[in-house]
């Protein structure tokens, strides 16, 4: 049974919490290898269509990686730690949308987090940082990676150099968030949100998150036609032969998932 983190299955939506409140949900190593664990576990639950991943209690998402882990440890233990088993590589490779329910504090390797997830729903109490240059270090978790190519240079730089917090607002501003709510609407609307989701085909789901990743990960013209070869890919699916025989019969289409 993991320790740090909750696993609760909604029907189709899995919800992870991280449970680390009273160190505002830092991910120790622990807590990343259960994340990846649950994530390994859902991967091949047929049931769940959509995971939302937020952190427990009213203040912090994630407040970044265990910042004690730190303490004494050389570049090459760091090293090997970081390489092993990301969490965050896990959900970027992940074949279902995941989306951060933001409530509260998302810094550091939290920040990370929500970046490598597919949507971001912000809490309108939600604060988010890259502060690791406070600590002497920089991030090493695609927060100058994911983080630039999401709002670009400019912002990405600020944040990374400065480490200063911004508010939910301004990270919407940015693009770094899709949508903010009143903190005490997070939840329904971001369940609604994966509600709404989870309604479709999850080959086509799986399709378009492999298509849309692609932009950051290839050129143009090797993403355009990836996109011709997950769009013909989509009719070899029972899914397609429901969704347009549905639209053709004026009825809900009913998604199998094959
Ligand atoms: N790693 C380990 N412990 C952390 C942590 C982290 N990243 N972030 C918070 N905590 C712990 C605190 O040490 C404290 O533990 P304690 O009660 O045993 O002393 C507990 O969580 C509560 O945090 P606290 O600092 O008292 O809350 P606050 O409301 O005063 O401040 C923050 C909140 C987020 C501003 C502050 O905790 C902070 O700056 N955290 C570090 C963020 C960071 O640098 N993350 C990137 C790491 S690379």
């Amino acid at each position: 049974m993991p320790e740090n983190i909750l696993l609760e299955r909604r029907g189709r939506i899995a919800l992870i919490t991280v449970n680390r409140p009273e160190k505002l949900n830092a991910l120790n190593i622990k807590t990343r290898l259960e994340l990846s664990e649950a994530l390994d576990e859902l991967r091949n639950d047929l049931e769940i269509r959509v995971v939302v991943i937020t952190g427990a209690g009213e203040k912090s998402f994630v407040a970044g990686a265990d910042i004690n882990e730190f303490a004494g440890r050389t570049a090459i233990q760091q090293r090997s730690v970081m390489k092993a088993r990301s969490v965050l590589t896990a959900a970027e490779d992940f074949p279902k949308p995941l989306i951060a329910m933001i409530n509260g504090f998302c810094l550091g390797g939290g920040c990370e987090l929500a970046l490598s997830c597919d949507i971001r729903i912000a809490s309108d109490k939600a604060k988010f940082g890259q502060p690791e240059i406070n600590l002497g270090i920089i991030p090493g978790g695609g927060g100058t990676q994911r983080l630039t190519r999401l709002i670009g240079e400019g912002k990405a730089m600020q944040m990374v150099l400065t480490g200063e917090m911004i508010d939910a607002h301004e990270a919407y501003r940015l693009g770094l968030v899709n949508e903010v709510y009143p903190h005490t609407e997070l939840e329904s609307k971001t369940m609604d949100l994966a509600a709404r989701i989870a309604e479709k085909s999850p080959v086509a789901l799986a399709m378009a998150k492999t298509a849309v990743k692609n932009a950051a990960r290839m050129n143009l013209r090797e993403g355009l036609d990836q996109e011709i070869d997950l769009f013909a890919l989509c009719f070899s699916s029972e899914d397609k032969e429901e969704g347009v025989r549905a639209f053709l019969e004026k009825r809900k289409p009913e998604f199998k998932g094959r």
